[in-house]
This record gives C-alpha cells, structure tokens and sequence, in this order.
C-alpha cells in the first residue's frame, strides 16, 4: 500500500506548499493538518511551538506518513532540528529564501516579512548569516495577517492596510526583493502585486520545497505512483475556509479534534 506524505501547517497556509507538491508529485497522496485551533504559531513561545509540532508529527506519522513536510515556517525554525532527531523519516521544513533574494537583489536590500516567532530564530540568524553577507536584511514582522487569513479574510481593506503600513518603510529603504517568510503568505499575492512597484521581486518557497520533497523521497527510494491518488485534510477549526483555499472539489477535507 502507498503511504501518504504527511503535511502539517498553523493552518491553512501551508496548503500553498500543499498546491506546490501535488503538481510537482501528481501520484502521490498525501495528510494534510491544519492546526487552525492553535494558530498563528508565530505569537507562541518556543516550548509551546514544539509541543504542538510534536502532536501534529505524532498524528501523521500515526497514519502512516513516509515523510513530514513542515509546511510552516515559524515550526520549521523553531521545531525541524528537534523533530530530524527524535523521529525516524524524513523531514521536510520551509525556511525564508534569503538565498534566491541575496542572488537576485541589485540594490543589496532585501525585505522579509515573516512572523515573530521565525524572526526571532536561530535558524532565522543562521540563514540570514550564510547567505546575505554583504546585503541588509530588513525583517519585518507580519502581525495581524496570519489572523485575517485563518478568518478567510484575505481580500480585506484590513489586509491592504497592514500590508501598506508593513511594506512602506522597507520601499523608502529601496528594497528590490520582498521575501515572503510565512507559508501563509502567498494568498496574499494579489494585494501585494497591487501594493508594490512592478519592479519588485517577491519571492516564496513553495517551489524550492516541492522540488526537495521530491528528491529526498527519490533519494530515500519512497515515491509512489498512485494513478489517482487521495488527498485528505484535517482542520481543528472551520471546514469551509480550509475547503475555499485548498479549491479541489475532490478533496476530503474533514473536522478533526487533533
Ligand atoms: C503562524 O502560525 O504564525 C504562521 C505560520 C508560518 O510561519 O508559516
């Protein structure tokens, strides 16, 4: 029997990397769990953020998962090494892409809108260290957008605004790269393209992640070649915002008490 790849986010931002590995994988099935009870993920503390990591982990590889992919950034930087250690598959984490924006930057300036929970990470720092040395970085911290996403609010004037007042200084410090580093982020691609000057480059991971995925299942000898593979999801909060985004009408998605 094929066994699904297991996915898990804050909520539902994480079905943008979803999208991503079902084109790059057409015959895999996948578990997707969105922690929507628990979100944003990115206001916690550290602790609190690997306990629920944990709990998602437990549950997917208790169905069965041949793989984790840690759809979330904020558990990704702040889970991924704990869990790489403690469980025994392969794990798959969703890091800013400061090193496409580093390569790609003409001005030397980079903006990353993140949660504070990834800004305030080693991994974060790490990254950000390797790979933009000689560029600055301006973090900034997306609070309030992970809230209005999870509420399906994503086309708000209340969106706009936080976004306008987020994006502003990092335009008048001549940023040329916005780097999205929070998987819920790419829902906002309209309203950032309307926001920003054409000539800005807005870069997410979905997929760079996708394209790993598939070479560490290639790696680990673990693809699968369902003809017409299922995709089931699991949300702890409201069925019909999950439903919206994800926008396959055969998807299972269902209430589950995680
Ligand atoms: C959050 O739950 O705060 C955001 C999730 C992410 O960082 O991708």
């Amino acid at each position: 029997m094929a066994k699904p790849i297991g996915i898990f986010d804050s909520g539902v931002g994480g079905t943008s990397i979803w999208k991503e590995v079902e084109k790059m994988l057409p015959n895999e099935k996948t578990i997707y769990l969105a922690d929507s009870a628990n979100a944003p993920y990115g206001e916690k503390s550290k602790e609190e953020i690997l306990r629920l990591s944990i709990k998602n982990t437990e549950y997917l590889l208790g169905q069965g998962c041949k793989i984790v992919l840690v759809a979330c950034n904020t558990a990704t930087t702040n889970a991924i090494d704990y869990l790489r250690s403690h469980y025994n598959v392969p794990f798959i984490g969703i890091e800013p892409a400061i090193k496409p924006a580093a390569l790609h930057t003409k001005t030397k300036k980079v903006g990353v809108l993140a949660t504070k929970g990834t800004l305030s990470s080693s991994l974060f720092h790490n990254t950000s260290k390797l790979f933009a040395e000689g560029i600055t970085v301006l973090e900034q911290e997306g609070k309030g957008l992970v809230e209005l996403i999870e509420a399906g609010k994503i086309q708000s004037e209340e969106i706009r605004t936080l976004l306008q007042g987020f994006l502003q200084p990092m335009l008048d410090q001549n940023i040329d790269c916005l780097v999205l580093g929070c998987t819920h982020y790419p829902y906002l691609m309209p309203v950032l393209k309307d926001i920003l000057p054409e000539h800005i480059n807005i870069i997410d991971s979905g997929e760079a992640v996708a394209r790993q995925t598939k070479a560490v299942l290639e790696r680990n000898k673990l693809l699968s070649g369902v003809a017409e593979p299922e995709h089931v999801f699991y949300t702890n909060a409201d069925v019909d915002i999950l439903k919206d985004l994800i926008d396959r009408p055969t998807a299972q998605v269902s209430y589950l008490d995680f």
